[in-house]
């Protein structure tokens, strides 16, 4: 007599719930909505729409067309944008000095989509970068970026945003104690409400290459050819949760992570740690790696992009500042 063998426990089997598409949005864990995007915008001085060679599908906007946008942002369900400036060559130098100028390309923004969408957040980048000639985030003197004299330009530039109507301030510029420098000039000039999402654990990264190419920021110079003496060393994930202790202690709103897909480690062990609605920025160079590769017909681009945002979802983000946000969202919505 042959004995049937002990089946060692009940027939468990993981795939009778994927046999089916309703069965697969059943059991569905996490699910990327219009809501979860900030839509990452690129604006421009002149007039139109100026295509981004490295990032195709990306576009300069001009005022009027970034107000535009904001009109779709919120026809879309995307609920916040985050401009960058592309700044004419002929009018940066070493300082930045028109970082904070009240009459700039990025105040004319978000008054024009404030106007156009007032429904619809906007969030500006502090930091000095698309300014200085040189193309470092902060105020270089003999070849060192200096900390301190950095935040006082970067607090002009803040509050020159608060004041044209920006919702969130995004200092990306790494130096230590600007959030709560920013935080403490928004208080006393009466900003309470402007909130602060902090470029919190930033990392030295090669994925933002196309991004010099869209806001036209300088190839860094010789000797002084990284940002590595203030973004995050690649390496490190005990530091970046040092990073975030401190810019949620001197009174972030909101922490980042950034560049996105590489990093997802870090978000999670951020999330897990504080807490916080913790962003994503799927950066330049990750959507120029999608695009080129589903242009040479080497990835399923549609797919690669929904794939890639909703790794962000499951690794814990509140949400994505992507330059993907309008095809998502129409995609999604
Ligand atoms: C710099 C800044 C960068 C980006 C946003 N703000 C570049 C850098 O830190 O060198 C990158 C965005 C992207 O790559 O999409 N203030």
């Amino acid at each position: 007599m042959t004995v049937p063998p002990l089946a060692p426990y009940p027939a468990t089997r993981l795939r009778r719930l994927r046999q089916a598409d309703w069965t697969r949005r059943l059991v569905r864990e996490t699910e990327v909505r219009p809501s979860d995007l900030i839509w990452s915008m690129v604006v421009h001085e002149g007039e139109g729409c100026v295509p981004v060679a490295s990032m195709p599908g990306v576009e300069r906007l001009s005022v009027k067309e970034a107000a535009k946008a904001a009109v779709r942002a919120r026809d879309l369900g995307i609920p916040a944008i985050a401009i960058f400036p592309h700044i004419d060559p002929s009018r940066k130098d070493a300082t930045g000095s028109i970082a904070a100028d009240p009459d700039g390309v990025i105040p004319r923004a978000v008054k024009a989509m404030k106007d156009a969408a007032p429904e619809v957040g906007i969030m500006c980048d502090v930091a000095l970068d698309p300014f200085t000639d040189h193309g470092h985030d902060g105020v270089v003197e003999n070849g060192k970026i200096l900390n301190d004299a950095t935040i006082e330009r970067l607090i002009e530039q803040g509050l020159m945003q608060a004041a044209a109507g920006a919702d969130i301030l995004a200092p990306s510029d790494m130096m230590d104690g600007r959030i709560g420098r920013l935080r403490g000039a928004l208080e006393a000039d009466g900003w309470q409400d402007t909130m602060i999402m902090s470029y919190a654990a930033k990392y030295a990264s090669a994925f933002y290459g196309p991004y010099r190419d869209a806001i036209g920021s300088a190839k860094l110079s010789a000797g002084q050819g990284d940002k590595k003496s203030y973004q995050m060393d690649p390496a490190n994930t005990e530091e970046a949760i040092r990073e975030v202790a401190l810019d949620i202690a001197e009174g972030a709103d909101m922490v980042m992570v950034k560049p996105g897909l590489p990093y997802l480690d870090i978000l999670r062990r951020l999330v897990d740690e504080f807490r916080m609605p913790t962003y994503a920025f799927q950066v330049s160079g990750e959507y120029a790696m999608i695009k080129a590769a589903g242009a040479n017909g080497w990835i399923d681009e549609e797919r690669a992009i929904l794939e890639s945002l909703a790794a962000f979802k499951r690794a814990g983000a509140a949400g994505i500042i992507t330059y993907f946000a309008p095809w998502a969202a129409q995609k999604l919505g």
